[in-house]
């Protein structure tokens, strides 16, 4: 049975890692799906890919950080299709900088692409969505429970977006509209996000990657496959119940 039958997605920052594989399971699943990213080159290829097998995908340019690009982004879906069903606020990147070496500006520009997009994306959507109905999906991280003195900002930047969904869905279910917001926490998973910010390590990438694996009971990485499953099961309905809830998809990486 397909769950998201002519359903009109879309997610950010998905080129490629958990986002992309978000866009191909939405699209297998009978979604109307609208990919966006930066990386215009890598969005192309992965998108060409999904549209050779006949699956519904388009791809959109689109800065998750910027609020032109939102209005752009959402207009362009409801010029066609008059509604926006889903929306996966997905785009983040990955920052390794103690806190006493970090710049103003290394922070803030973390702030502006794991956060500001969250709240601009949550924002364009409630207005979108608050007649129609639909679901929201903030992609926050195991890094908004758990601390890393690797990565302040990036915890920083999950707490908040962990907080943000959890206000946002209380304000939609008070105020009676047919919203959903839940944030979703994967653990370590294997994508260039990781595998950038283990490179950024230098000689103590191999010891970085070893305490990592070692702190997953499961002991391996996650696939993006492993953490989109989850991320469909709270975009449909059997998630009907759930609003500013976290879904930790980890491995067990918080549960010891
Ligand atoms: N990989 C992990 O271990 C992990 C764990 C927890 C949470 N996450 C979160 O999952 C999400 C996806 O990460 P991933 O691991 O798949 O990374 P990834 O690097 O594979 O994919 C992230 C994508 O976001 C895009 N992007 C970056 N900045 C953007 C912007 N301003 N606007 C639009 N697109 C932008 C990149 O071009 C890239 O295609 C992120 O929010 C990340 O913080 C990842």
């Amino acid at each position: 049975m397909k769950r998201f039958t002519n359903k009109i997605i879309l997610v950010t920052g998905s080129a490629r890692g958990i986002g992309g594989a978000s866009v191909e399971q939405f699209a297998e699943e009978g979604g109307i799906v609208y990919t966006t990213d930066i990386d215009m080159d890598a969005l192309t290829s992965a998108t060409q890919a999904l549209q050779a097998r006949d699956l519904k995908v388009e791809a959109l340019h689109q800065d998750a950080s910027s609020e032109a690009d939102w209005a752009t982004t959402v207009a362009t879906i409801l010029d066609k299709h008059g509604r926006l069903d889903v929306l996966v606020n997905n785009a983040g990147m990955g920052q390794l900088i103690p806190v006493e070496d970090s710049t103003l500006a290394q922070w803030q520009n973390v702030m502006a692409v794991n956060l500001e997009s969250v709240f601009l994306g949550t924002r364009i959507g409630i207005k979108t969505m608050k007649e129609k109905g639909g679901v929201i999906i903030n992609v926050a991280s195991i890094a908004a429970n758990v601390a890393e003195p690797l990565f302040p900002a990036y915890n920083a930047t999950k707490g908040g977006v962990s907080m943000f969904t959890k206000a946002a869905a209380v304000d939609c279910a008070r105020k009676g509209y047919p919203v959903r917001i839940n944030s979703l926490h994967p653990g370590y998973c294997e994508t260039k996000l990781v595998a950038d910010a283990v490179a950024g390590l230098g000689n103590k990438a191999e010891a970085f990657v070893k305490a990592v694996v070692a702190s997953i009971p499961i002991g391996r990485l996650a696939t993006p496959w492993e953490i989109a499953r989850p991320l469909l099961f709270l975009a449909s309905d059997d998630a009907r119940y759930m609003i500013g809830n976290e879904l930790v998809v980890d491995g067990g990486y918080i549960a010891v």
